[in-house]
C-alpha cells in the first residue's frame, strides 16, 4: 500500500505541474509574445493571498485524436474567487499555453460552474479571455460548452456586473460570451476578435486585412464599438478593471459604494461662467465641464474612442457614483448620430440596472442627417437612446449648457421623460431649431421679397432668438426646474442628487419591454 507520505509528495508534484500549465517552453512563448500567463493575471488581478482556485483537477475526457493522452491538470483555464480591492470578485482566465486556452466540454464547465456561483453570490465575474475558440478536437461538445456560457452570460446579465479582458485570441463564436457581458477591455497589439479571421474573409469576400486590422484593440475602440476600453498591455488592463469595479455594486440589489471626499459639495467653479463661447458654432470641450463639476476633477470615461460626439462614462458627486452622458460639442458639434446613440442608450441601461444615478449635459444640435444615417436606420438606432432614458428609473438628473434642439431636446434626459431635475445655464437655448434655420423656413418668402434679403434675414434671426433662444420659456412652462449660473453646477447638482438617492419608480408590470434592436 502507497504510504501517506508518497500521497502527499504526490499532491506537490500534482500542484507544481499545475504552475507549469502547458510547460515551460509556452510560457516563454507568451512572454515572448508580450502576454502574461493566465495565472499571473489572476494573481495581479487578486489581493494578495485570497484567491481560491476552483476545479483545479478538472481534465477533459476526449480521446480522439489521442486526446486521452494529451491532458492537462486544469485543463487550460483557472477558475475561482476571492477579493478585488477588499471586495469578492469571480474571475477566470483562460490559459493559452493548454492547447491554446480552447473551450473543451470540461473547461467550460469551469466557467460556468463559476457563473452559477457569481450569480448565486451575488458577485462580479471577470472573465480573462486568451483562447483558440471550441475545442477543434472535441466538435459538438464543445460547442455545447460554448452555449452554457452564453446562456449564463445572459442570465445573469443585471444581476451582477460582467467583465471581459480580451488579452490573446477571441475566435469564432466564443467572441458572443464577451459581447454579452457589460464591458470589454481589448489590449493593444496582443488581442484580436473575429468571427472569422482573414484567411477565411479571403476566401469569401477577397478582402485582404491584417489581423490586427480586422480585430485588435484599436480597431473594436474606435471603428466597432465592440470593446469599451484599450489597455496599453496585461498589466494596465487589469489595473483598469480594478478602477471600474470600484464604481460598480456588487449586484443589482445593492447601490454602488460610496467614498468620502475632501472635494468640497459646496466648491463653485467661476471658471465654469468662461466655457461656453457667445457664438453658438463655437465649438468647446465638454470634459472640462465635467472634469470642473465631479469630485476631484476624475472621470472615468467609457468606450473613450468610440462615437466621440457623445461621452459617457463613471464618476462621483460628493462621494456618490454617478454616469455621466454628455454631448461633445468639439466633436461634431456634439450631434446625435447611430453610434452615439446606441453607445448612450447601452450605457445608460447599464446604469439603470445597476443602480447609478445619471447626471446629462446636454449641447446638441439634433440628429445628424443625410441618407447614410437614414437607411442605415438612424430611426430605430436614435428610439434606443429614447428607450433607454424613458425606461430607467434611477435618479436622473440633466444641465443644459446651450443647445436643446428638436428631437434631441426630447431626447436627451427631458423632464417629459422622466427625468428628475434638469437645470440649464443662462447660455441654454431650448428650441425646435436654430434661430438661423428656424428664420429660413418660417420667413422664407419675406426675405426672398425683401429689398434686402440679407438684413431681413438677420431681423428674423433675431426675432426668434429673443423668442426662444434662451431658457426661460421653457423654466416658465415647468420643463426646467432652474436657470442657475455655471459656477453653482456643483452644489446645485449635489444638493438635488443627494436628496433623490432613495428615489423608488417602478415601470408597469411585464415580462420585458422590446427595446428596438
Ligand atoms: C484546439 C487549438 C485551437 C482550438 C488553437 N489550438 N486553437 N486546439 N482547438 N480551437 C492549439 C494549436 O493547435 C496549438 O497547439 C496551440 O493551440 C497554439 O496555437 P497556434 O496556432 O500555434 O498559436 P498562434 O499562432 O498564436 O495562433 C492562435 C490562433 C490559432 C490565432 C488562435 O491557433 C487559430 O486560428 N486557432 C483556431 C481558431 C478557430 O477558428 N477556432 C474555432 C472557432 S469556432 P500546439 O499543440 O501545436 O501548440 C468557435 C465556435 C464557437 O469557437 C461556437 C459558438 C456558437
Amino acid at each position: 500500500m502507497e504510504s501517506k507520505e508518497k500521497k502527499y509528495e504526490k499532491l506537490k508534484k500534482i500542484r507544481e505541474k499545475v504552475l507549469l500549465s502547458g510547460g515551460e517552453a509556452r510560457i516563454k512563448k507568451i512572454h515572448e509574445s508580450g502576454r502574461l500567463t493566465a495565472r499571473e493575471r489572476i494573481h495581479l488581478l487578486f489581493d494578495k493571498g485570497t484567491f481560491q482556485e476552483t476545479g483545479v483537477f478538472m481534465t477533459h475526457r476526449s480521446t480522439w485524436p489521442g486526446m486521452d493522452k494529451k491532458k492537462f491538470v486544469g485543463d487550460g483555464v483557472i477558475s475561482g474567487y476571492g477579493l478585488v480591492n477588499g471586495r469578492k470578485t469571480f474571475a477566470f482566465a483562460q490559459d493559452f499555453t493548454v492547447l491554446g486556452g480552447s473551450l473543451s466540454e470540461a473547461n467550460a464547465r469551469k466557467i460556468t460552474n463559476l457563473q452559477e456561483m457569481a450569480l448565486e453570490n451575488g458577485a462580479p465575474i471577470i472573465g480573462m479571455n486568451d483562447s483558440g475558440g471550441a475545442r477543434i478536437q472535441e466538435g459538438v461538445a464543445s460547442l455545447a460548452g460554448v452555449a452554457d456560457i452564453f446562456l449564463r452570460n445572459t442570465l445573469a446579465s443585471g444581476v451582477i456586473p460582467q467583465i471581459s479582458a480580451i488579452m490573446g485570441p477571441s475566435a469564432g463564436g466564443a467572441v458572443y460570451s464577451p459581447a454579452l457581458t457589460d464591458f470589454v477591455f481589448m489590449v493593444n497589439g496582443t488581442s484580436h476578435m473575429f468571427i472569422t479571421g482573414p484567411n477565411v474573409i479571403k476566401k469569401v469576400t477577397h478582402e485582404d486585412v491584417s489581423q490586427e486590422e480586422l480585430g485588435g484593440a484599436i480597431t473594436h475602440n474606435t471603428k466597432s464599438g465592440v470593446a469599451h476600453f484599450l489597455a496599453e498591455d496585461d498589466e494596465d488592463c487589469i489595473i483598469m478593471i480594478k478602477e471600474l469595479l470600484s464604481f460598480l455594486p456588487q449586484n443589482n440589489l445593492e447601490n454602488p459604494p460610496s467614498l468620502t471626499t475632501n472635494d468640497r459639495p459646496d466648491r463653485t467653479e467661476p471658471q465654469l461662467n468662461e466655457i461656453v463661447p457667445n457664438d453658438p458654432k463655437t465649438p468647446y470641450d465638454i470634459q472640462d465641464v465635467i472634469n470642473l463639476v465631479v469630485d476631484d476633477g476624475k472621470f472615468f470615461e467609457v468606450q473613450a474612442l468610440h462615437s466621440k460626439n457623445i461621452v459617457v462614462g463613471l464618476s462621483r458627486m460628493n462621494g456618490h457614483v454617478i454616469g455621466i452622458v454628455a454631448n461633445q460639442p468639439a466633436h461634431l458639434a456634439g450631434v446625435l448620430d447611430i453610434e452615439g446613440s446606441i453607445k448612450a442608450a447601452r450605457f445608460i441601461r447599464f446604469c439603470d440596472a445597476f443602480n447609478i444615478p445619471l447626471l446629462t449635459f446636454e449641447d446638441v444640435p439634433g440628429f445628424l442627417p443625410g441618407t447614410e444615417q437614414e437607411w442605415r436606420g438612424i430611426i430605430k438606432h436614435g428610439a434606443k437612446l429614447i428607450f433607454a432614458y424613458c425606461e430607467a428609473t434611477v435618479p436622473k438628473l440633466t444641465v443644459i449648457t446651450r443647445k436643446a434642439y428638436g428631437g434631441a431636446y426630447c431626447v436627451m434626459s427631458s423632464k417629459h421623460i422622466r427625468s428628475d431635475y434638469n437645470v440649464a445655464w443662462p447660455t441654454a437655448e431650448l428650441a425646435v431649431m436654430g434661430a438661423e434655420g428656424a428664420a429660413n423656413i418660417l420667413y422664407r418668402k419675406d426675405i426672398k421679397n425683401s429689398k434686402n434679403p440679407e438684413e431681413k434675414l438677420r431681423e428674423k434671426i433675431d426675432e426668434y432668438e429673443t423668442a426662444f433662444a434662451n431658457p426661460y420659456v421653457a423654466a416658465g412652462l415647468g420643463y426646467l426646474d432652474d436657470v442657475i449660473m455655471p459656477e453653482d453646477t456643483r452644489p446645485i447638482i449635489i444638493h438635488a442628487l443627494e436628496n433623490l438617492l432613495n428615489k423608488r419608480q417602478e415601470l408597469p408590470p411585464k415580462k420585458h419591454g422590446n427595446i428596438p434592436l
